[in-house]
């Protein structure tokens, strides 16, 4: 991302981390657990979280599993490590202040990566996706959730009404999930719904050796 983006994501989320929980929490619980469990971490599976956010999910993770989650914004991330220490969530190893599009890990670090509510946050999802695909081992997971594009008039009308609060934590409505799924070129092990009105689809990738 460059300098003005990250400034202004700061800005939009040190202005929302207060609240975020209360509008984005239990609302968008169930896409957190089922990409948490279709991840399937083995005992001692290393898993990166990328746009961790406040940390909503870190409780949901089995405690054999250990969690390293990034964010760019200062203030979900003081949030989240406050939930770490309060909740004694010993099975988080890192909260780390880090661009999900230019990460600092070396390739093939974690056995599953997993970004949830995160990829219509930025301005190039694609290169997410590359950077999610490079640091994650071949033969490892990649889980996205997030809202997509949709035909329900019913979500369209919820989108409607959810919009000057999607504009506050730059979340965009016009995702397109086939044009996601094609970014990724890699091969799709699920396509599931989540959350009230199949809101959310949690996507499985299963990671590929680099060409
Ligand atoms: C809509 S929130 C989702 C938070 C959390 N994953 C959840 O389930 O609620 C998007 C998060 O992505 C973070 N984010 C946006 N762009 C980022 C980037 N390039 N690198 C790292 N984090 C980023 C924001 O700071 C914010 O915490």
């Amino acid at each position: 991302m460059t300098m003005n983006e990250e400034v202004a994501l700061s800005k939009a989320y040190a202005f929302f981390a207060p609240v975020y929980d209360v509008f984005f929490g239990k609302v968008l619980e169930h896409g957190r657990r089922s990409a948490i469990a279709l991840a399937e971490p083995d005992p001692g599976a290393h898993i990166l979280e990328v746009g961790v956010g406040t940390g909503l999910s870190l409780a949901s993770y089995p405690p054999h599993a250990r969690v390293t989650g990034i964010d760019l914004s200062p203030a979900m991330l003081a949030k989240a490590r406050a939930r770490v220490a309060r909740r004694r969530l010993r099975h988080v190893e890192a909260l780390l202040s880090m661009d999900a599009t230019d990460m600092a890990f070396e390739d093939g670090s974690f056995d599953a990566v997993i970004c949830m509510y995160m990829v219509s946050v930025v301005p190039d999802p694609r290169r997410v996706l590359e950077e999610m695909r490079r640091v994650c081992k071949p033969g490892g997971k990649l889980v996205v959730v997030n809202h997509f594009q949709t035909e329900s008039k019913l979500v369209q009308v919820a989108e409607f009404f959810l919009k000057p609060l999607h504009y506050l934590v730059r979340f965009r409505n016009d995702l397109n999930l086939e044009a996601f799924m094609a970014t990724a070129q890699l091969p799709v092990e699920s396509v599931q719904h989540a959350n009230l009105m199949n809101y959310s689809t949690v996507l499985v990738f299963r990671n590929a050796p680099q060409a």
